[in-house]
Order: structure tokens, then C-alpha cells, then sequence
């Protein structure tokens, strides 16, 4: 390939800049051009694209966000927008996309990819909640800024002898809130891959008391939500002063982690590798210490377990 183009798509997170940045640089060090679209499939379809030099990505590494925007593009899940598109990469001589984004932006990857552009995709999400890949790039950076905010709730509770329930992303999945709690020293999680009961949660809450515990945090996953109600219920069964924050938008910005700036350089390094050979309909991942990549609608096929024993591990360590 001659010439690739990149996007960002889906929610932003930190790290996708690294990621744009290794995938620029690996391609001009390869010799090939390289165009940056904006807002993701929309600036696709609308001829939102500029040429990247070396330059262009200079500085970006230690920035959350994303340099190119992102956004959803719901005209690209139709068969006329998915046109335009081939038209728009067929006209700018764009041989080849690396999308970074999740599993939404990897669908829109694949049609691409059957209509004759060859497209890689690489896993950006704070949620980690791709099968294809045991980590995301944002998730890291994600995690570290709500145990920072999660640490900083509980020198006020601590101070009030209170409850701190706290509401962490993650859509549908629960490795952000599971973790965090860990490294949190939370009393309780609230996971939707786990049942809970809030009855037992009050009682262990009494009993810790009872043992001289002051402060209690309790993780809340955004699958659950819900924490102002959960916070209400717990002071009136327990007596125990309780406070809901919800951490929102927050977790998806800052300066990534190292974690999240070397694995999304390798990604984004990986993409342009595979583009060279002309290979496209893959998503990359690593598993273990160990890139990896997967036709993508074997990728959108697969299941992530979810992490049962650190679950545990939680509500045995928290008394
Ligand atoms: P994420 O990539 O973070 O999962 P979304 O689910 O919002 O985020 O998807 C991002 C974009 O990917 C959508 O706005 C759309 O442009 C494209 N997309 C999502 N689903 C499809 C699909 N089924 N077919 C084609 N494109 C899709
Ligand atoms: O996928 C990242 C994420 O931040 C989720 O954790 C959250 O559910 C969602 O995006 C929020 O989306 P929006 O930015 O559209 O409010």
C-alpha cells in the first residue's frame, strides 16, 4: 500500500493519540503517505482529511484525547453511507484504514473492509470491553484516575466516618468498577456480571463497624447505576451516613499511563504492518505479553470472561 489512512471513532480515550502517532510515523518510516480523517467515518464520508507529515503527531504522546476528533456516525451503518465512503477513499487513493474505536467502530471496519478497503482495527476503549483483547488502550489510564479520585472520596469519608458510593464507567461491563475496587480497598462492588444483594451488603457494613471499620466505599458499576438510590437505602437501613458520586466524563481524560502509551504504540505499529502486506478485516490484540490479531467478525464473535476471582478476592480482603 501506497498510501493508508487513519480515524478515530466511538468514544474517546486516553492513549488514542499514541496510537495515531505510531501508526503515522511506522507508515512514513515505511515510505507510505499518510492521511488523517476527522470525527471518525463521518469525515470519511464528508472529506474531512488532511496529510500527516512526521510533524504532525509531535507532542501528542502524553495527551489524552484525540487529535483527530471522533464521533458517531450513524450514516455509516447504511449501505449508501458505506458507498460514499469507498467513493471518498477510492478518489483520495486511500488503500488501506487503521480505525481505532470499539466494537461499534470494528463492525463499521469489517463492512469497509468487504467493500474492497482493506481496514485493521485497534481496541480504544476505557471500558475494556473488547473480546478480542485483554486490554484496551484507555483502560489502564482509566482505572488509575478513578482510584486517584476514589482515594481522594475517602479522606473525606474517612473524616465524616461516612459511606462513599461511587459510580465508575464501563457500559455494560464491570472490569473497570472490579478492579478499582481492589485497588481501592472498597467495601462492596457492584458489578452487572455479578448478583448482589443490598440487604447483605447493609448487614456486612454493621458487622465491620463493629469491628472499628469508620469508612466504607462501595464501587458501583454504571451497568448497575442507580448510586443515589443505593447511597439512600444504605443510610436509612444502617444509619450509616452515605454519599453518591457518580466519576463520569472525568475517566476518559488525562495524560495515559505508560501501560496505555506503549500498548497502543505497539498497536498502532502492528496495523500498519499488516496494512503493508495488504492484509485488512483484522482487529488487533494482545494476549499475555503477546500481540495478536483476529478476522474481525471472528473478533465481534468471541466472549471475555469476566474477572470471578478478583471478585471474590474483593469481599474476602475488604472486611
Ligand atoms: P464504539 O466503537 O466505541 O463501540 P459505537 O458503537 O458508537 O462506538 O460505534 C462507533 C461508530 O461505528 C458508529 O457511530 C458507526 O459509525 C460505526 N458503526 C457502529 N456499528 C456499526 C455497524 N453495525 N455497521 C457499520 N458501522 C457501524
Ligand atoms: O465507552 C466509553 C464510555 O465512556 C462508557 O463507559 C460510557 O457508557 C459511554 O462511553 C458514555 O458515552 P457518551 O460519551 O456518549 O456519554
Amino acid at each position: 500500500m501506497k498510501k493508508i489512512g487513519v480515524l478515530t471513532s466511538g468514544g474517546d480515550a486516553p492513549g488514542m493519540n499514541a496510537a495515531i502517532r505510531a501508526v503515522t510515523r511506522t507508515a512514513l518510516y515505511k515510505g507510505m503517505e499518510v492521511v488523517g480523517i476527522r470525527r471518525g467515518y463521518n469525515g470519511l464520508i464528508n472529506g474531512d482529511v488532511f496529510d500527516m507529515n512526521v510533524r504532525s503527531v509531535s507532542s501528542i504522546i502524553q495527551r489524552g484525547g484525540t487529535l483527530l476528533f471522533t464521533a458517531r456516525c450513524p450514516e455509516f451503518k447504511t449501505e449508501e453511507g458505506l458507498q460514499k465512503a469507498v467513493k471518498a477513499c477510492k478518489e483520495m487513493g486511500i488503500e488501506g484504514l487503521a480505525v481505532i474505536g470499539g466494537d461499534g467502530s470494528y463492525r463499521g471496519a469489517g463492512d469497509l473492509s468487504a467493500r474492497g478497503i482493506p481496514c485493521i482495527g485497534i481496541p480504544g476503549t476505557i471500558d475494556n470491553d473488547i473480546s478480542s483483547t485483554d486490554f484496551t488502550i484507555g483502560y489502564d489510564t482509566a482505572m488509575n484516575t478513578v482510584m486517584e479520585l476514589v482515594d481522594k472520596l475517602r479522606d473525606t469519608s474517612h473524616s465524616h466516618d461516612r459511606c462513599s458510593v461511587v459510580e465508575v464507567m464501563g457500559r455494560h461491563a464491570g472490569y473497570i468498577a472490579v478492579n478499582t475496587a481492589v485497588a481501592c480497598g472498597a467495601t462492596e462492588v457492584l458489578c452487572p456480571e455479578m448478583n448482589y444483594n443490598l440487604d447483605e451488603i447493609c448487614d456486612k457494613m454493621l458487622k465491620t463497624r463493629m469491628l472499628g471499620k469508620q469508612n466504607f466505599i462501595i464501587i458501583v458499576a454504571e451497568g448497575i447505576g442507580g448510586s443515589s438510590e443505593i447511597a439512600k437505602y444504605i443510610q436509612e437501613k444502617t444509619g450509616i451516613e452515605a454519599r453518591a458520586t457518580i466519576l463520569g466524563h472525568v475517566q476518559r481524560g488525562g495524560s495515559p499511563t505508560v501501560r496505555d502509551r506503549v500498548l497502543a504504540s505497539q498497536m498502532g505499529h502492528y496495523a500498519v504492518e499488516l496494512l503493508e502486506k495488504g492484509i485488512g478485516n483484522r482487529v488487533i490484540g494482545v494476549r499475555g505479553n503477546q500481540l495478536v490479531d483476529y478476522d474481525i467478525h471472528e473478533a465481534l464473535k468471541m466472549t471475555k470472561p469476566f474477572e470471578e476471582d478478583l471478585y471474590r478476592l474483593s469481599d474476602v480482603i475488604s472486611i
